[in-house]
C-alpha cells in the first residue's frame, strides 16, 4: 500500500506497535460468528488510518461486549477493507473494569485533566487496580513487542505504562501521547498520585501533548513535583542521565477520506433525503459522545434562548444533537444524560410549531456515512464544549464542506481552536453570544462563508493524520 504523507521509511523497517485502553474494534457475538464494532471517539478516528497504513499490532481491552475472547490475536481489515492490522485482546476482570477504568481512569483523571476539578473523585482502591492494571497492560506490551518496534502507549488510562515497560526492558523505548489537556499545576496537585503518574509518564522516550499549553503545564509539574531539570526551549525533561522530549503536536484526521466520502453518491442521496423531509429548514448540528465535557447543556440552552428571542426563526430552524452513549456506568454521566433528557423535553415542549419539534435528539452511535451526510448537511456546526484536548468533530465538520456553505461555531475551550482561528469562537458558558453568534452564522453571507471554509480547509488539508504522526516521530530513524 502507499504510504501516504512521506510515512514509508519510518514503518518500512518498524512495525508500530499502538497501545490503548480500548482496542478500535470491539468484538461482539452473533449468531453468524464474531462480528467487530468500530469504537467511537477522536482516538480511534485519528490512529486506525496509521494502523492500517502501516500493517502494525493494537494492543487494548476488547470493551467487555461479551465474553473474554479466547483468541489471543485477530486480524482486522473490515470494515472499511483498507488494509489490515492485528488487534492484541487484553482481558479485563470485572474488578479492573469498575476500578480501572470506569473509575480511576474516567472519574479521577478524566474530570482532572478536563480541570473539572469539583467531579473529581478519590478513591486508594481505585488507585491500586490502575497500578495493577497498568502492570497487566505492560507485561502484554513485553510479550508481543521486539525492541525494533515503535511502541506508542496512548492516553490516561495508561500513564504508567511506558515506566514500567522501560524498568523491566530498557531495549523497549515507548512513546506516549495524551489525548486529553493536561491540567495547570494548581489543578493537578489535587491528585494524591500525582508523583508516581508524572514518574510514569517520563518512562517514555517523546510524550506528545495536543498544545503548547499543555505541554507546558506538564513541565510545570514535573519542575514543581519532581524537582525535575526542564529545557522549556528544546522541550526536553533532564531525568537520572536520560532526556525525554516533550511535544505538542495537534492531532488531526484522515481529511481526503472524509473529503471524499462527501462527494460520493450514497452521501449525497441521504442528504436529498434529509432535505425533502426538512425542506429548508437552517440545520444547526451538534455531535458529541454524550460526555459533560462537551458542553451539551449549555448549548441547549443557548438554542433555547436563540427560539426564545428571535421569535421569527422558530419553526425555521432545526437542532439535531447527535449523543453517542459512553461511560454510561459512570454516575456522573448518568445525571447529565438525565438533565439532558429533560432539557431537550421542556425545549421541545415549549417550541414544537406546526408538528415539527426545533429539537432532534440522536441518541446513539451512527456510522460514518450517516454522520458525513449530517456533516454535509448542516449550515451550522455548534461545537461547544466546555474543556475538549482537541475536538475532531470540529476537523471533521470543515473537511466534510464540500459546498463551502457551513459555517463553524466552535468554543474557545476546544483544543482545535487554535488552529481553526477562521470559526466563529465562542465561551460556551456565554449563553447571549452564543445564541447571537447563531443569528450572526444563519445571516453570514455565502461570500463570508466561502473565505472562511477555505481557509480552514487549506488547514485541515495540509496538516491531516499523516503530517501528525510524521511530525511526533521527526527525530526516529
Ligand atoms: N464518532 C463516532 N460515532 C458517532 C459519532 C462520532 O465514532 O456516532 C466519532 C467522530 O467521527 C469523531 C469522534 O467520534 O472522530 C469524536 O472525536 P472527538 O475528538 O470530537 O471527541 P472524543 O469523543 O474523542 O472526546
Ligand atoms: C476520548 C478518550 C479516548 C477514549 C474515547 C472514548 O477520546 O481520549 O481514550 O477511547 O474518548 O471513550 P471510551 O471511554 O468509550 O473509550
Amino acid at each position: 500500500m502507499e504510504m501516504k504523507g512521506g510515512l514509508s521509511d519510518l514503518f518500512a523497517s518498524r512495525r508500530l506497535v499502538v497501545v490503548s485502553n480500548r482496542l478500535p474494534y470491539n468484538p461482539s457475538r452473533t449468531s453468524r460468528g464474531i462480528r467487530y464494532v468500530k469504537g467511537s471517539g477522536g482516538l480511534v478516528t485519528a490512529l486506525d488510518p496509521i494502523l492500517r497504513l502501516s500493517n502494525g499490532l493494537w494492543i487494548g481491552w476488547d470493551g467487555g461486549t461479551g465474553p473474554p475472547m479466547k483468541e489471543k490475536r485477530v486480524t482486522v481489515s473490515e470494515p472499511e477493507g483498507e488494509g489490515s492490522y492485528q488487534l492484541r485482546f487484553v482481558n479485563l476482570t470485572e474488578k479492573e473494569i469498575s476500578h480501572y477504568y470506569y473509575s480511576f481512569s474516567n472519574r479521577t483523571l478524566w474530570p482532572l485533566f478536563h480541570n473539572f476539578i469539583g467531579m473529581i473523585h478519590f478513591s486508594s482502591a481505585d488507585w491500586k487496580t490502575y497500578f495493577k492494571t497498568n502492570a497487566y497492560f505492560a507485561g502484554t506490551i513485553l510479550e508481543e513487542a521486539n525492541p525494533s518496534d515503535i511502541i506508542w502507549v496512548q492516553d490516561y488510562h495508561l500513564c504508567l505504562v511506558p515506566n514500567f515497560i522501560r524498568y523491566q526492558n530498557p531495549d523497549l523505548r515507548p512513546y506516549f501521547f495524551l489525548h486529553t489537556p493536561f491540567p495547570p499545576y494548581d489543578t493537578f496537585r489535587v491528585l494524591p498520585w500525582g508523583k508516581p503518574i508524572l514518574e510514569g509518564l517520563l518512562g517514555s522516550e517523546k510524550i506528545g501533548f495536543h498544545l503548547k499549553n499543555y505541554a507546558d503545564n506538564f513541565l510545570d509539574c514535573v519542575e514543581k513535583i519532581l524537582n525535575g531539570h526542564v529545557d522549556r526551549e528544546r522541550g526536553i525533561v533532564e531525568l537520572e542521565g536520560r532526556k525525554v522530549k516533550v511535544g505538542s503536536h495537534p492531532i488531526s484526521i484522515d481529511y481526503d477520506a472524509f473529503h471524499d466520502m462527501a462527494l460520493t453518491k450514497r452521501v449525497i442521496k441521504r442528504v436529498q433525503k434529509h432535505r425533502r423531509r426538512i425542506e429548508d429548514r437552517v440545520v444547526i448540528l451538534g455531535v458529541d459522545r454524550l460526555d459533560y465535557t462537551k458542553g451539551i447543556k449549555e448549548r441547549l440552552l443557548a438554542v433555547e434562548r436563540f427560539l426564545e428571542k428571535h421569535s421569527k426563526f422558530r419553526n425555521r430552524v432545526l437542532f439535531i444533537q447527535v449523543a453517542v452513549p459512553s461511560r454510561t456506568r459512570v454516575d456522573e454521566y448518568r445525571v447529565m444524560k438525565r438533565e439532558v433528557d429533560e432539557t431537550i423535553g421542556r425545549i421541545n415542549g415549549r417550541f414544537t410549531g406546526e408538528g415539527w419539534p426545533p429539537i432532534q435528539y440522536i441518541y446513539r452511535s451512527i456510522s460514518r456515512e450517516e454522520l458525513v451526510a449530517y456533516y454535509r448537511l448542516a449550515d451550522i456546526a455548534l461545537i461547544t464544549p466546555g474543556r475538549d484536548g482537541m475536538n475532531l468533530i470540529a476537523k471533521e465538520y470543515v473537511a466534510s464542506q464540500v459546498d463551502m456553505k457551513g459555517v463553524l461555531i466552535l468554543s474557545e475551550f476546544a483544543g482545535a481552536a487554535e488552529e481553526l482561528t477562521e470559526a466563529l469562537l465562542v465561551n460556551p458558558y456565554d449563553i447571549e453570544t452564543v445564541c447571537e453568534t447563531i443569528h450572526k452564522a444563519i445571516r453570514m453571507s455565502l461570500r463570508e462563508k466561502r473565505r472562511r471554509m477555505e481557509k480552514m480547509q487549506d488547514l485541515g488539508k495540509r496538516r491531516d493524520i499523516y503530517c501528525w504522526v510524521r511530525d511526533f516521530f521527526e527525530e526516529v530513524d
